[in-house]
């Protein structure tokens, strides 16, 4: 008789304390092996040699190329094997032989191709697109590493394939590991260990030690040196796995048991039907754990069903395995046939009408060989223990429903979801039952289908993750995320500064993609600027006022042939509802850019379609998002009309949430336009009102990024240019409307502005100008100039030096002054602004109720942008004094 030892560490050993034990053929029950026990002090030698192997990094420290050059020659060398594994695979599993040279040939294939699909195209390594995180940008990426020593425990129905399950994900990603094959069947998992050998994999990679499953899989599942598990088998001992595996937090897999339902429909084709119901349960002699041991049909074809599938089971030939004409063989041992017998009494006893089988087979010259009759139950009760029990054997209850709906109630009704199958010659009507069902694979017209790349695994009780595929070989490894911030330094790392008085960043990331345009004529620019974006289909959003002005005809004068429509129904401070009509119209008319003439409210409306015509979907998928977009979005030109929100330049689009009652926000870098055309012939229409109120906002830009605690000195260059600029020309167009250059001068501090904050955020102002602008209707400008002083003397204690500086770009002359006083001239600086250009002075003459205040309180605290306040504030009380002095 032929003799196996364990294989640890590179070698063939035998156990430690010299046992042994026998392997049996179960198509004759006669011996068929010896082969050494391993017991714990073996358990603990391979874990060891794993640990060592893994430790040196001699295999996971190969590069991925390296390492699966290695394992290709492992799947020549098993290929090499292919005669030797079928027949044992046949003579000690029990296997037909037909059916073990399709599993065998699969077993060495399947490393082949998960080896090349992971050199070729795994991520080992990716970059996360969406940096996350406005505090800390920098680089985010993950790596998928192995986990280190990993115990494969493998089961007795399918032992070469379900061994190359485990050991080839594990030893793909970098692992080592330790295989424990039943004891029923260890033969060809020790034949696996000499292909590996003799195709160099190093020592301790693998390592494979047959035993009994209980004393070896407690040292296995408890050994502080095994980082994963991997268990094919019941659910009963998966259970205890888990247990065991629990108290040092190892990673676990398991595939468990399975009480799978085929669910024929009364459309099937009946005879592909029946050959799927008896192909489902009874190959390999019902030992497999997804077997659709369940078959529910419909009450019309129930009995016409039956006598089919009692005729195609009772056709099926039993016999010795290696006999190529046997369509069964054996079922795996002793304790195996006992345990079918006891289901079959009780599913008897419980009710069940037994149509074929039940009972032993004897097979000439194999009399002492484990035979069993294929077993058919009609009328079976879903809530019967032989419906609800695993009992892998061949043996299947077939149950009667009345509506599709019916059928998925009663697959869903079991503990277990590992698969099922669906039999229609309507696919879509097979796909939707399939959905229904919660399992973790579901097979439409066919059964025992497996593929290397597809996941396999169960839900519910049927087990924990996946195996095969990307899905299989992600749960071989531990991801790590690596964070690369931009600012390295005490200084300018924000998250440092936080457990310090130093609050001031002076790191920062500046991206400004938006070519600006700048001049009068300059919207001549805008054919080119379409033609270099590859677009030739630009809708133009806008919004009656701009219409009525004529800007948007202009555009589409200028645009000819490459415009395809004008939507022209933007409100002011849009809403989701006019951001999704404006983003269906773009779709219907299959605009490939978006050309946007208006003010903020138009610009933002454009973005937000950018974004849902990029990416599906509707705006409110998108809200409240912060740097989640990782591509560049449709293609967006902008031509702004009033002297305001410099929107054409940032990355925060602002929408109106009605139900949320306050504005919301995108923030992304790669929401910015494209282009920006400043041409002064855009804002020469603006009324007086609008133009003081839209500077206003410009203005609150400027100061508020200076005073943000997100300043930097280039925000800092900006905004105070765009001060100086708003201050010296906004008393200009006021004055006169048609002052080209002065109009020019103020679109340009607009877009000036709109960088220092991209850059630097704003703070408390906007966040009550925000609050009132929805819940009261004021325009955003003229609350942002309204609140801005208020809050600038709010501030005063914690920026000062900045306002100081606001103060002198405002033409204060603040020499001599001390620091303090200048920073509180400058609020009255803003306020003389104000009342020169005849600019609301207070909230009660836009339309704001007192009794509105407390409620826009509270409001405020919830809007992002007070995040960046330069004095930080939680207290709706405080900012209720605010809304006060402003009232
Ligand atoms: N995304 C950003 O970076 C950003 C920054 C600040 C503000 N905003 C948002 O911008 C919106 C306010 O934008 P806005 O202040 O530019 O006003 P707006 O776009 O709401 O326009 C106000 C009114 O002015 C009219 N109008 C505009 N230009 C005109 C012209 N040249 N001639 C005649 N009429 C004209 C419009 O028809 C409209 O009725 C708010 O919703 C605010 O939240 C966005």
């Amino acid at each position: 008789m032929e003799q196996y030892k364990l294989f640890i560490d590179g070698e063939f050993v035998d156990a430690q304390d010299g046992k042994t034990f026998e392997t049996i053929d179960p198509g004759t029950g006669l011996p068929l092996a010896t082969v050494a026990q391993a017991g714990r002090a073996d358990a603990e030698a391979a874990i060891a040699a794993a640990r060592r192997a893994f430790d040196s990094g001699v295999w996971s420290g190969l590069d991925v190329a390296a390492r699966i050059a290695k394992l290709q020659d492992f799947a020549d060398q098993i290929s090499q094997q292919g005669v030797r594994l079928v027949a044992t695979e046949c003579m000690d599993a029990g296997q037909i032989v037909g059916y073990a040279k399709i599993i065998v040939v699969w077993a060495s294939l399947l490393l082949r191709n998960l080896a090349t699909y992971a050199a070729t195209k795994f991520p080992f390594e990716e970059e996360v697109l969406a940096s996350g995180n406005a505090f800390a940008p920098g680089r985010e990426f993950v790596r998928r590493e192995p986990i280190g020593v990993c115990v494969g425990i493998v089961p007795w129905n399918f032992p070469t394939a379900l061994a190359m399950w485990k050991i080839a994900p594990a030893l793909i990603m970098g692992n080592t590991i330790v295989v424990k094959p039943a004891s029923n069947t260890p033969l060809t998992a020790l034949i696996l260990a000499e292909a590996a050998k003799a195709a160099g994999i190093p020592k301790g990679v693998l390592n494979v030690i047959p035993g009994p499953g209980g004393e070896l899989g407690k040292t296995l599942c408890t050994h502080p040196d095994v980082d994963k598990i991997a268990f094919t088998g019941s659910t009963e001992v998966g259970r205890e796995i888990m247990r065991m595996a629990s108290d040092t937090v190892k990673k676990v897999t398991l595939e468990l048991g399975g009480k799978s339902a085929n669910i024929i429909l009364d459309d099937a084709d009946m005879d592909l039907a029946v050959d799927g119901a008896c192909f489902g349960t009874f190959l390999h002699q019902g030992q497999i754990c997804e077997s659709g041991t369940r078959i529910l049909v419909p009450s019309k074809i129930y009995d016409e069903f039956i006598d089919k599938m009692q005729k195609r089971a009772e056709a099926l030939r039993i016999g010795y395995q290696l006999d190529p004409t046997s369509h069964m063989g054996p079922v795996v041992s002793k304790e195996q046939l006992a345990t079918i017998e006891y289901y079959v009494k009780l599913g008897k006893e419980e009710g069940a009408e037994l149509i074929t089988g039940g009972k032993r087979v004897e097979v000439k010259g194999m009399e002492g060989g484990y035979y069993y009759a294929p077993t058919i139950f009609a009328n079976v009760n879903n809530k019967m223990r032989i419906a609800q029990e695993e009992i892998f054997g061949p043996v299947v209850c077939v149950i009667k429903y009345d509506s599709d709906e019916e059928a998925v109630a009663i697959a869903n009704d079991s503990i277990y979801g590992l698969a099922g199958g669906v039999f229609s010659t309507n696919i879509a009507r097979a796909e939707r039952v399939a959905r229904g069902v919660r399992t973790g694979t579901m097979w439409i017209n066919n059964f025992h289908v497996f593929a290397e790349y597809c996941p396999f695994g169960g839900y519910k009780q049927s087990g924990v993750g996946r195996e095969l595929g990307k899905w299989g070989l992600e749960e071989y490894t531990e991801v790590k995320r690596i964070h690369v911030p931009y600012f390295s330094d005490h200084n300018t790392n924000f998250v440092a500064t936080l457990l310090s008085d130093n609050k001031k960043i002076e790191g920062f990331s500046y991206n400004c993609p938006t070519q600006v345009i700048a001049g009068h004529g300059s919207l001549s620019s805008i054919y080119k600027v379409i033609v270099d974006l590859g677009c030739r289909r630009a809708l133009i959003l806008t919004d009656p006022g701009v219409r009525k002005a004529g800007l948007a005809d202009l555009v589409k004068n200028t645009l000819v042939d490459f415009c395809v429509g004008i939507y022209d129904n933007i409100p002011p401070d849009p809403d989701l509802e006019s951001v999704d009509a404006a983003t269906d119209k773009a779709r219907e008319l299959e605009a490939d850019c978006i050309v946007s003439v208006g003010g903020g409210s138009v610009i933002d409306a454009a973005k937000t379609v950018c974004i849902a015509l990029k990416n599906g979907g509707k705006a409110n998928d998108y809200l409240n998002r912060w740097y989640a977009l990782s591509e560049p979005q449709t293609p967006h030109i902008v031509v702004p009309t009033t002297a305001g929100t410099g929107s054409e330049v940032t990355n925060i689009a602002v929408i109106t949430d009605k139900t949320a009652g306050r504005k919301l926000f995108i923030a992304d870098p790669r929401i910015v336009p494209n282009a920006a055309i400043l041409d002064p012939r855009f804002t020469m229409t603006l009324p007086k009102d609008m133009t003081v109120s839209t500077a206003m906002d410009a203005m609150t830009h400027a100061v508020e990024a200076m005073t943000s605690i997100m300043a930097n000195q280039i925000c800092d260059g900006q905004a105070l240019h765009a001060i100086r600029q708003i201050s010296e020309n906004l008393p200009l167009v006021v004055a006169d409307g048609q002052n080209e250059k002065a109009r020019l001068s103020m679109q340009i501090a607009a877009t000036t502005a709109g960088w220092s904050f991209t850059i630097a955020q704003v703070g408390l102002a906007h966040a009550m100008a925000h609050t009132v602008g929805t819940l009261h209707h004021v325009p955003h400008g003229a609350a942002c100039g309204i609140v801005l002083p208020k809050v600038m003397r709010f501030n005063v204690d914690h920026a000062a030096g900045k306002l100081a500086l606001v103060a002198e770009a405002l033409g204060v002359d603040t020499k001599g002054m001390k620091e303090r006083d200048a920073a509180l001239a400058a609020a009255d600086a803003v306020e003389a602004l104000m009342k020169k250009v005849g600019h609301p002075m207070r909230l009660r003459d836009v339309g704001v109720p007192e009794e509105g205040l407390p409620v826009c309180a509270f409001h405020a605290l919830a809007d992002s942008s007070i995040l960046f306040n330069a004095r930080p504030t939680s207290d709706p009380g405080e900012i209720l004094e605010i809304y006060k002095q402003a009232y």
